[in-house]
């Protein structure tokens, strides 16, 4: 058959099929072909609030939102990530209670599921990381709080009303370092997470795509570059931070040496993607690693990160506590996650997705559908417990090297 009888084939599919034949209200309501959901219980998944959210934002906002690196190859290469695996099922298990409890340090979470450290949400809601708080406060899940973010650590814990993690950029002087820790720990957070994958700077094409889109000025609202831009956040309140500083293209296991000595809570580090890396972490009095590309918006690697937990996971997994992020949208991709050897698994645009589009209740439709879909694959899979999740559960598909 060639190409254009098997399009007019698949077109004669199409018409014929019940997805055609439900009314305009229907086909409205599930969110089909009549643009963007309209409210969050339209959404069926995690995607449905992607297109909600570029409709509300300004140009420049999206952009910055979606953006990866050079062509986005590592922003694809975390979902393509996924497919790299199967599941293997078990049968014949009871599975009427499922049970997604976590334990991270000692501390008991409703879900592996955790909210990852974003910068300046309000650039896309004006209630920002406190809708987020909230959020996350209504459906129980742990949430991390990013250095660059638009509310202080102190309204964030509030509106969360439970200790969070702290998300540091060590990019400037030691003193800077030294304050926002202390402030963290003051404000109650269990944890300071060091992102490290930043360092070496990136290139945000589709962020700048975007922002020539966008037909406003940008400094009418805040400073066009980032470092510049970032000394004006409130946890840079009170302190000097010197212009145009270095993004931190110093920094060594030296540097993290001596922050392990100055704070007293877990210790963690985000932007590990090999094993010898987690090695030397381990080594340093880090407690955690958090296996992260930054959402493929640091380095242009084309390397997902579901594909770099192996190798951390067989190097530090006995000793350390072991989180991902980068491209998880589905239950499923927890569960694989989970499988190959992650305690906890962090999700960054899904919830900015529906941040933007609905404020809390689109973060929270959000959480809730990931829930669901997590439950779900644990029942279909037959593991009542997150503990009972291992790579007996997953085949890995043959690569072509
Ligand atoms: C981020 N990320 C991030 N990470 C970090 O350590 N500090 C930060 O301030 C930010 N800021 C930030 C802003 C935006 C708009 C995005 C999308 C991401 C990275 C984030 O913590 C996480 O690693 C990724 O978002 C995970 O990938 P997904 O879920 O977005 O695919
Ligand atoms: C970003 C920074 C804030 O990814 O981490 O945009």
């Amino acid at each position: 058959m060639d190409r254009r009888e098997s399009r007019r084939q698949f077109l004669k599919f199409m018409a014929a099929s019940p997805v055609m034949a439900l009314s305009q209200s229907t086909r409205k309501f599930a969110g089909l072909g009549d643009g963007p959901i309209t409210n969050p219980e339209q959404a069926i998944n995690v995607f449905d609030f992607e297109p909600a959210a570029e409709k509300t934002l300004p140009p420049a906002h999206w952009g910055y939102l979606s953006t990866g690196t050079d062509d986005d190859g590592t922003l694809r290469a975390n979902r393509d990530g996924f497919d790299l695996y199967q599941l293997r099922p078990r049968r014949l298990i009871d599975v009427r209670r499922i049970d997604m409890s976590t334990r991270l340090f000692g501390e008991r979470y409703e879900t592996p599921i955790v909210i990852a450290p974003t910068g300046r949400n309000q650039a896309f809601h004006a209630d920002g990381e406190l809708a987020v708080a909230r959020a996350a406060k209504a459906k129980s899940h742990l949430q991390m709080l990013s250095t660059v973010a638009s509310t202080g650590v102190e309204d964030v814990t509030a509106a969360r009303g439970a200790p969070i993690w702290y998300q540091l950029y060590a990019r400037y002087d030691w003193e800077i370092t030294e304050a926002l820790v202390e402030r963290a720990e003051a404000a109650g957070c269990s944890a300071i997470v060091l992102t490290v994958d930043l360092q070496g700077g990136s290139n945000r094409e589709t962020n700048k795509r975007f922002a020539k889109l966008d037909e406003r000025e940008c400094t009418l609202c805040h400073e066009p570059v980032f470092q510049d831009y970032i000394r004006t956040k409130p946890m840079f309140d009170g302190l000097n931070v010197p212009e145009g500083s270095d993004y931190g293209r110093s920094l060594s296991w030296d540097f993290v040496r001596r922050l392990r000595e100055i704070t007293s809570v877990k210790l963690l580090i985000k932007g590990i993607v090999r094993g010898d890396d987690a090695a030397l972490a381990a080594e340093a009095g880090v407690d955690g690693i958090v296996v992260s590309n930054h959402g493929g918006r640091a380095s242009a690697s084309n390397r997902s990160t579901i594909e770099c937990l192996p190798e951390v996971v067989e190097a530090v997994g006995d000793r350390m506590t072991i989180l991902i992020d980068g491209g998880f949208r589905r239950g499923t991709d927890f569960f694989k996650a989970l499988a190959l050897g992650a305690d906890a698994v962090c999700i960054g645009r899904p919830y900015l997705w529906g941040l933007a589009a609905f404020g809390q209740a689109g973060v929270e439709a959000v959480l809730e559908i990931l829930r669901a879909e997590l439950a779900l694959v644990m029942r279909q899979a037959g593991t009542k417990t997150v503990a009972e999740i291992n790579s007996s559960f997953l085949a890995e598909r043959f690569r072509v090297q």
